[in-house]
């Protein structure tokens, strides 16, 4: 249903505006944040290629708590500060990461990851939590890799109710 071929022609900012089309597409007509949290990480593992794990950490009192994403299993709380994730939720910026290896920190969950781009999730203001993709490919993502993620995360972002409420 969202297999997308992949023609190394394509510049990667087509690559990925089709893509978000089909996000808006995909989570338009449901707001529920687990739900399209879960969606989303599915999408991006199924239409982007050389990815081992694609998901979401909440922020909570001060932590990243592991949310919905596929992979392997992985580490349930990071403090903010800690690894790439807890560097991205420190700065709210987005980080990307060549080489996992030769980053100071750095939590290995899967041995496989070797480059990784973290975008934190803010609404009005204030860190919800972040989006993480890795690779088992080194420098797999590029600054268009970058802005495009970034591009997919403000469509998640405009597209769910990010008020936590059970
Ligand atoms: N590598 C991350 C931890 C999360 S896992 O990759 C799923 C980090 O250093 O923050």
């Amino acid at each position: 249903m969202f297999e997308i071929e992949i023609d190394s022609n394509t510049p990667l900012n087509v690559f990925y505006d089709t893509l978000n089309s089909q996000l808006a597409s995909l989570l338009g007509g449901e707001r529920d944040l687990i739900c399209n949290a879960a969606q989303f990480s599915a999408f991006v593992m199924q239409t982007l290629p050389e990815l081992n794990w694609a998901g979401f950490y909440f922020a909570r009192d001060k932590q990243l708590v592991l949310g919905p994403y596929v992979g392997k299993v992985a580490c349930t709380r990071i403090p903010f500060g800690r690894g790439v994730c807890g560097a991205a939720a420190h700065s709210q910026q987005t980080q990307r990461v060549e080489d996992v290896h030769a980053f100071e920190g750095h939590i290995a969950c899967d041995s496989a990851s070797a480059s990784e781009v973290v975008i934190p999730i803010v609404y009005e203001g204030d860190l919800i939590g972040v989006f993480d993709i890795d690779s088992p490919k080194v420098r797999r993502f590029s600054q268009a890799d970058q802005e495009g993620l970034e591009a997919l995360v403000t469509t998640f972002i405009e597209s769910t109710d990010l008020e936590w409420s059970f």
